[in-house]
Formats: C-alpha cells, structure tokens, sequence
C-alpha cells in the first residue's frame, strides 16, 4: 500500500507528531543571497530563457540538449518511449558507452591534466596525481582481467565493496567499459549487508580491497568479504571470485587469510595485463549501467537500476549547469563513492566534462578540523560539494579554522538532508568567505541527479530552501485529498514530479512491482494511460513551497530515517534486533541530534521470562551493526515492560519519539495500555 499518512500542517504544536518535517517548517522564511557578479559572468548558465527552452510543452525533446553534452556511437532515433508506464525508455536506438565518456574522448585535449587526485587519510602521505592518460591505461587493464580472467561480460553484476581510493572509480570505468553492470556497497556497511546485495544482483565476482584509513586506523576490510561470501553462501549463492586491490601494492595489510582459489590480489595479477587495452562496449542507451541500493519502507533493501544513456546525459548536464563545472575546475565532493552522490558527482559527472575530481579516503575531522581546508588549499580547490551533517560537525570541531587557509571557493553545494539557516550562513560566510555560491540540493538515490536547486548564475540563494525545480524539472505538491497545494499556500504536502526525466532509475532490480507501487501508484491518474501526464513521480518527502516557487524539504513522510544524510530504513534495524532471541518486539523511532541531523532510538520488549539487562542491550546494538553496519547504530537501546499500543495493537512510534525527545507525548489516553507510558519515560530519563 502506498503511504498514505497525513501530512501535518505547519503553524500547528504538536508534541507527540514532531518530525524533522515539524522542526524545518517552523523555520522561517530567510532573506535572499546574491551570487556575485564575479561567478555570474564566468557562469556557464546565466541566459534565463532557460526556463522557456525548458517549459513542459517543449518535454520531452528539451532534454536533446542532455544528451548532446555526450560521445554517441549512433544517435538516438527517438526521445522519450512512454509505451510502457511507468518504465520510460530514454535515448532508444542510441549508442554509447560511459567509460568512453568519462576517460577516452578526454585524451586528446587533457591526456596531461589530473583526472582523480587521491588524498590518503594519513596525512604524511602524499596525494596522488591520476591524469587522465592514466586513468585511461588503469581501466583498461583492470577491464582486461576482468574480461579475460574472471570471464565477464556485459550484463552481467558484479558488486564492489570499495572504501574510498582511487581504485574504485577505476573499477567502476573498467565496468563501464565492457558494459558490466557495477553495484558498490558503502564500505561502511557490514559484511552481512553486502552479501545481502551480492544475493539479490547474483553476483559472482566481489571487488573489494584489504584495508583502508578511517579516523586514523587502518582498518581490516578483507575481514568483511570473508563474512559477506559465508553469508551470501549460506543464504546458496557462490561467490566464485573474490578480487582484492591492495590499499599498499605490494603488501598485504589484512590478517584476514585468503582464500585458495577464489580470493585473487588485483595488483599482482594486473602484470599479466600490462598494457592491454579493451574497446569500450557499444551499448544501448538503456542498457544498465548500475545498481545503487537503499533503503525503503520495507527490511529488504531494494536495487535502484540506472541506465547507461539517459543517467549520464543528466549527471553531465547538472554538474555543468548546478554545479558549474568547467574542465579547468578542481571539484571536491566529501561524498562517498558508496552512495548515488558519489556515483553521479565524484565519479561520472566530473570526469564526463574532463574535470579533476578529489577522492578523499577519510573522514573530514582528521587528524583536526583544519583538514578539508588544508587540501582545498593545497590542490586549489574550487567547487567544493558536502552534506549539512559534515558542515555542522567541521562547524562545532573548528568554526574558525576555515579562514586560517588560502583557498578559495566559487561554488559549494549541499545535499542529503535539510540544512539550518544558521548553518547554512556559517557554511557561506566562513567556508564560502562570502563570495562563494551555494546551491542546496535535494534529491534522491532513485533520481540520478539533483530535481531541486537554485541556478547558481540566475537563482538568489535563500538558506533552508532548495530552490525551485531545476531547468526540465516539474515539481508538485499534492496533499491527501490529491488537490494541488499552490505556491505560497503555507501548506505541507506530498512533493513529486510531473514529468519523466533521463536521469531517473529505471525499474526496482527484479521487483517492477514495487517499483510501480511505492512510486506511481498514489497519485496515478489513471493506471491504464499511456500519457506520462498521468504518472507524476512520488518522491517519499513532505515539502512547502513558498510563494516564489522555492520548495523547502521538510523529510521523509515513509519509514526512512536520515542519519547523517544516510538513509536507514526503520524496518531493516528493526529486523536486525529481532535476530537477538530474546527480543519480541521492536520500534525505531529518529532523534534529533545536534550533529547528525536525526539518530535513531530502539525501543524492544522482551519475550515472557527475560528480564532487562545492559548485556541484552548491547547484544541487540551489536546486532544492529553486523546487520547493517557502525551508522545504523541505536543511540539508546530502551528495553521496556511493554511498548505503547492502540486497542489494535499497533505500536505509537511517535509516543515513543515523543519520549525520546524529551517532549510531551500528548493525549495517550486513547492508547490500550496508558499506563506503560510513565514506565518508559522513567526508563528513558
Ligand atoms: C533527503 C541523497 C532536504 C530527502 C542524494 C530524500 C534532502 C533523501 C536533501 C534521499 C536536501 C536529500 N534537503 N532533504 N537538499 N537532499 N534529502 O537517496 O529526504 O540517500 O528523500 O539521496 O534525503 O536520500 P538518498
């Protein structure tokens, strides 16, 4: 069923109801910042008939424009195919290849200049210059042992399990390159949740490597693909090959043992394919390129296909035109290459218009807060990208370390989760030393790219809002009853898009069903139309729209928790505490938390005969992160006598939320079992 929960409206108190929706619609509205005249006239969009060249009965052939930023093969016969609703075809009868884009047509201008810069967390060591000639030589040996020695092909999966070295976009190219459809798991997520997704792609080749640096250790990878292979055996898939990239080459950092046979160390065998060199794929504008997963409103987490023609059209458009991005640029995104922001805006945008993108392995706050601004200084940075949960913690670890450095930004851009007005000015006025643009934009895993944004060159900025819909993009906000809420109205709503865009995933990996259900089938005018007018998109967020057309994103109206821009969905920590045997039930409810935006709270009541002990609760936390992994840790694991309940059983999550947040929980009267209330807040005190 289709989330059909009401919206609450703004301006109204409602203890118990509070959500992140809650706190960002009783912001404000800000004034407006100007981009300078500086960025304006080096812009690479500042003529605003934009708007008309992109107005919705110039759809679906504005997006040519999209498309003509890439190297075709053979051209597209037609646009847009909408024979089938909701599965758009983008580009059909095209030809293409994304490595091609992101490496080869690269060579004849900019064979020279850095493609990726590699930062090692330790700071000793030195960064890493790739240019693009040799991330053009890297990809193509690694895509010849993956041809030749693992048998791979086009359409074939295989899931990397990558921290953040250079290593992984090479592997990706080298994917790219013979039409192999990657799936990179977060290398923070656990060895269980990886084989999860080997599992559902049928992988049977894992990419992985043997250690990494985060937050000054070098930890042991390898570990994890030893239990993700154990895993995916158990649940009767055989993972045949295990490849295994040395973060040193030439020395094993991982105590962990190989395995005879399966487990191959990359950086030895690439020998064997010294200069080799592989034609890139020429394949159909709709083949896949990638599977992204993430999670939803169920415990499985689902695969978000992307296509090869129709994504990287519109990753290529939107770094040029959101994100201004110009070959000369030295582009930073703090992302990781685990989540789609790091697919579109480290990986294939950048390097698809020849920019030098910045892979940094660690985490910002090392060895101090002046760390980011040490490598903008040192590698000139000038685009610099990153979420709100990195800017309010750079912000409470080292609030004037920005100005202590000499770089200089002309755009930054945020992404992931609302930002506050008030970080949002320290993010513009120390990071930015005001002259920089920001643009604030909001999307999402299934989408490819950004849906909402200012237009640095055109747009004012205006802290705590995204910005209207970006150029080709229609959104709207319908409420309960299906109306449309109008700009200005004041009222919160379901946002969504009108129109089919390239960049939007194609399907749910071996669930269409889904795919239809949870993001057509609500506000589907009529299930039987061919007309894509009928079959707007439902993002999943609650949203405002004030009355200049800027939306402010107010959160997740379904059963997702952002922690930290990470999105979790409550089922899948839920599941996972349900493992511990004693467990008989279990609720996660989002937190508010002064750096990560929300974290979650687990609630479990026990089975007849067990009493509450911290030796339980830190068994069911331990649960959680060999699940999922160390970001989906509770907070608090709250066990109680009972959890609170209506006269038909369901659990009041946001009486429990409530709680959590040290908030009235309003009328609980109604509730079968008021009296449990008390007990807990006692318990959470
Ligand atoms: C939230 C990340 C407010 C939103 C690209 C969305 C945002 C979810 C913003 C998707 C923003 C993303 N302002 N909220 N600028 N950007 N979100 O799939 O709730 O990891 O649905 O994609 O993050 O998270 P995902």
């Amino acid at each position: 069923m289709p989330n059909k929960k009401p919206l609450r409206r703004p301006g109204k108190q409602q203890s118990a109801d509070i959500s992140e929706a809650q706190i960002a619609v009783h912001w404000r509205e800000e004034g407006y910042f100007s981009p300078s005249s500086k960025f304006i006239a080096q812009a690479n969009l500042a003529d605003k008939g934009i708007f008309k060249r992109f107005s919705l009965d110039k759809f679906p052939e504005y997006y040519r424009e999209f498309a003509d930023l890439l190297d075709w093969y053979k051209r597209w016969k037609k646009t847009l195919d909408t024979s089938n609703p909701p599965f758009w075809r983008w580009f059909v009868g095209g030809e293409i290849n994304a490595c091609y884009n992101c490496v080869d047509r690269h060579l004849a201008r900019h064979k020279n200049k850095t493609a990726i810069h590699f930062v090692p967390e330790p700071e000793h060591e030195a960064v890493q210059h790739i240019t693009y000639q040799e991330l053009f030589v890297r990809v193509n040996e690694f895509a010849a042992l993956l041809r030749d020695f693992c048998g791979l092909k086009a359409g074939d999966r295989v899931t990397l399990h990558m921290p953040m070295v250079a290593e992984l976009p090479i592997a990706m190219l080298a994917c790219a390159r013979l039409g192999i459809i990657h799936s990179q798991v977060f290398s923070g997520f656990s060895g269980k949740a990886c084989a999860d997704r080997i599992v559902d792609s049928e992988s049977r080749v894992l990419i992985t490597m043997d250690a990494y640096y985060r937050a000054g250790t070098l930890l042991d990878h390898k570990e994890k693909a030893e239990i993700a292979v154990t895993e995916a055996a158990r649940e009767g898939h055989k993972v045949d090959r295990v490849l295994i990239w040395q973060r040193y080459p030439g020395k094993y950092s991982s105590p962990t043992k190989l395995a005879e046979g399966r487990d191959v160390i990359v950086n030895d065998l690439l020998r064997k394919y010294r200069g080799k060199r592989v034609e890139p794929a020429r394949m159909p504008a709709e083949a896949p390129l990638f599977l992204m997963y993430t999670s939803g409103t169920t415990g499985r987490p689902k695969g978000c296909q992307h296509s090869i023609g129709g994504y990287l059209a519109y990753v290529t458009w939107t770094s040029k035109y959101i994100q201004d991005i110009h070959p000369e640029d030295v582009y930073w995104c703090m992302a990781d290459i685990g989540w789609i922001t790091g697919h579109s805006y480290i990986v294939y945008g950048p390097l698809a218009l020849a920019a030098s993108s910045v892979v940094y392995e660690g985490v910002p706050t090392q060895p101090d807060a002046g760390r980011p601004w040490r490598i903008a200084e040192q590698l000139d940075v000038n685009i610099f990208h990153t979420s709100p949960t990195a800017i309010r913690a750079l912000r409470r670890a080292g609030p004037d370390e920005p100005a202590k450095y000499h770089y200089h930004f002309k755009h930054m851009t945020t992404v992931g989760e609302p930002i506050e007005p008030e970080v949002w000015k320290w993010y513009h006025k120390m990071v930015g030393k005001s002259e920089a643009v920001i643009v604030d934009t909001w999307w999402q895993t299934e989408n490819g790219g950004f849906l909402c944004s200012t237009v640095p060159g055109i747009h004012k900025m205006k802290p705590g809002s995204a910005g209207p819909g970006i150029p080709g993009i229609h959104p709207v906000i319908y409420d309960d009853q299906d109306k449309e809420l109008p700009a200005g109205s004041g009222k919160a709503g379901n946002i969504c898009i009108r129109n089919p865009w390239p960049g939007g995933f194609q399907t749910i990996w071996k669930d269409p069903d889904r795919f239809v259900r949870q993001y057509y089938s609500r506000y589907c005018k009529n299930p039987r139309s061919k007309n894509w007018r009928d079959w707007p998109y439902m993002a999943g967020d609650g949203a405002v729209q004030a009355a200049d057309g800027y939306y402010r994103i107010l959160g997740r109206i379904d059963d997702v928790i952002n922690v930290a821009g990470h999105r979790l969905g409550t089922k899948e920590i839920e599941s996972a505490a349900l493992i511990i045997p004693e467990v008989a039930e279990a609720a996660v409810v989002p937190v508010a938390d002064p750096i990560k935006g929300r974290v979650p709270d687990l609630y479990v009541s026990l089975k007849p005969g067990f009493t509450a002990s911290k030796e339980i609760a830190d068994r069911i936390s331990g649960a959680v992160v060999s699940e999922i992994g160390p970001i989906a840790r509770p907070r608090a694991v709250v066990i109680v006598p009972d959890m609170p309940k209506t006269r038909s059983g369901k659990i009041m999550r946001r009486v429990l939320a409530a709680i959590s947040d040290h908030k009235d929980p309003g009328d609980v009267s109604t509730l079968a079992n008021p009296e449990v209330v008390d007990k807990i807040k006692e318990l959470v005190k």
